[in-house]
């Protein structure tokens, strides 16, 4: 399987990111600065997806010869990572990924990154992860980067606030029609394809100034092909049931035989993040039994799990791994079914490659939400919970209404969870909520 090109044209040096020099500027000053010895009150790189933000924050580590430390919103709610990092920080010390012990005096300093850290909830008890970064940034004595889309969730409540004065903002801006056009055509031209000038700008056009969808949808026009024109964007994000996702899809919930269905996933030209959401969507559709359905969902966790590590690690050897999990989708089912759906579904809100983050994000929220009521990080409401609450919300509409109310699901949660009417599970969400209140206030009179 080829790297998908986001991953093998990601600047590795803060010289070939195009755009935001005055920010890229500043974050090299603010580098320098930590090597001469002077502590540097944290950054925080905001700004739309797909501008180069974490991209820059690598960039900046790889320029600097500094290790790197990644976490995201998930992990900052692993106490033990926690620990970690604090320690690492308070004795100006640092490690190896694999845990040797390298000398700070030997240059081993560790740029400490908490992405997506404007999806953090404070949390009432000591479980806040933004508290968790305070008291990191407290005790460091390694450079921090906070990064995020929205600076508003960032600083919002009081541990946010206290992250605003403790820290300094950077806003990225996103990329202009023009850059990202500039960025596509040196694609094209180390991948040795001649590509129509119309069609970069009708895809950097689309990708509004998200340089991850855009590289994205390039190559899913250009997938296997030398020359591209303006008739082959009409085939982004249009694939219909002749597509290979299709009939793999078809195969691997009806299939009993394991082999088979692995050697489809395999074979596929698809990433398994992709693979993931046209199973997901379908599942439902062609399993009826209980049983079948959580467990077809708990293969497709797995998969989750070991994808996540893919993309955190970038250990592409695992993809293989996952695309085996969504392979054993197909022995998810006691026995075959005889009545099959009328039809596939495309993932509607799935467009295109590009947006398979966005359901990365679904599944992030519900997930951290989900462990806030059985107390377990969002890693394992993946790994073990969500496949049963998923059917469990689905299946149940007091209990759908009543989890709606109490951990705030908002529409896109709703919809990744069950096919059924968000609206009015909304509706009933909010008539429980009235119930509720009223009958707290009963009580305390
Ligand atoms: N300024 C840039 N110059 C060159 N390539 C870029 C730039 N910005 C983004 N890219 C490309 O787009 C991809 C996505 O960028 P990146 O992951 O840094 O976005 P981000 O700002 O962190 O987005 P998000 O908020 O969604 O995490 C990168 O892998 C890289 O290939
Ligand atoms: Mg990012």
């Amino acid at each position: 399987m080829e790297l998908p090109w986001v991953e093998k044209y990601r600047p590795k040096s803060l010289r070939e990111i195009v755009g935001n020099n005055q920010i890229i500027a500043e974050m090299k000053k603010w580098a320098m600065e930590w090597d001469k010895g002077n502590i540097q009150k944290p950054l925080i790189l905001v700004g739309k997806p797909g501008c180069g933000k974490t991209t820059a924050a690598k960039a900046l580590a790889n320029d600097m010869h500094w290790g790197v430390i990644e976490l995201n919103a998930s992990d900052v709610r692993n106490e033990e990572n926690i620990k970690r990092i604090a320690m690492v920080g308070a004795v100006n010390e640092t490690f190896t990924d694999e845990g040797e012990f390298i000398s700070s005096k030997r240059g081993g300093r560790k740029l400490i990154i908490f992405d997506e850290a404007d999806n953090l909830y404070e949390g009432k008890d000591d479980r806040g992860g933004k508290k968790a970064i305070v008291e990191t940034i407290k005790v460091s004595k390694q450079p921090i980067i906070l990064i995020g889309n929205d600076y508003y969730s960032i600083v919002s409540g009081t541990w946010g606030a206290k992250l605003r004065s403790m820290c300094k903002v950077l806003k990225f801006r996103a990329l202009t029609n023009a850059q990202m056009i500039k960025i596509l055509s040196r694609i094209c031209k180390a991948e040795g394809i001649v590509c129509d000038r119309a069609v970069l700008d009708m895809i950097a056009g689309k990708a509004d100034g998200d340089l991850r969808a855009a590289i994205n949808d390039l190559q899913a026009v250009a997938q296997g092909k030398k020359v591209v024109k303006i008739t082959d964007v009409k085939s982004i994000g249009l694939r219909d049931e002749k597509s290979e996702i299709y009939s793999a899809t078809m195969v691997t919930l009806r299939t009993e035989h394991f082999k088979h269905a692995k050697e489809i996933m395999r074979n596929l030209d698809e990433t398994p993040d992709f693979v993931m959401l046209w199973l997901e969507e379908n599942l439902p559709l062609e399993y009826q039994e209980l049983d079948d359905l959580v467990r077809g969902y708990e293969y497709i966790s797995k998969a989750d799990v070991y994808l996540g590590r893919v993309m955190k690690r970038q250990q592409y050897a695992l993809w293989g791994y996952a695309m085996d999990m969504l392979a054993g989708v197909s022995v998810a089912k006691k026995e075959k079914y005889k009545k099959h759906p009328f039809r596939y579904n495309f993932p509607t809100w799935l467009r295109n490659m590009s947006k398979s983050k966005e359901a990365r994000n679904r599944r992030e929220s519900v997930s951290a939400k989900v462990g806030r009521i059985y107390h377990t990080s969002p890693g394992k409401v993946k790994e073990n919970i969500l496949p049963h609450f998923r059917v469990l919300y689905d299946l149940n509409p007091e209990l759908r209404a009543l989890y709606t109310y109490v951990l705030h699901f908002d529409r896109d949660e709703i919809e990744y969870l069950t096919k059924k009417d968000a609206e009015k599970i909304l509706k009933d969400a909010q008539k429980i909520g009235e119930e509720i209140e009223k009958r707290g206030e009963g009580g305390s009179s």
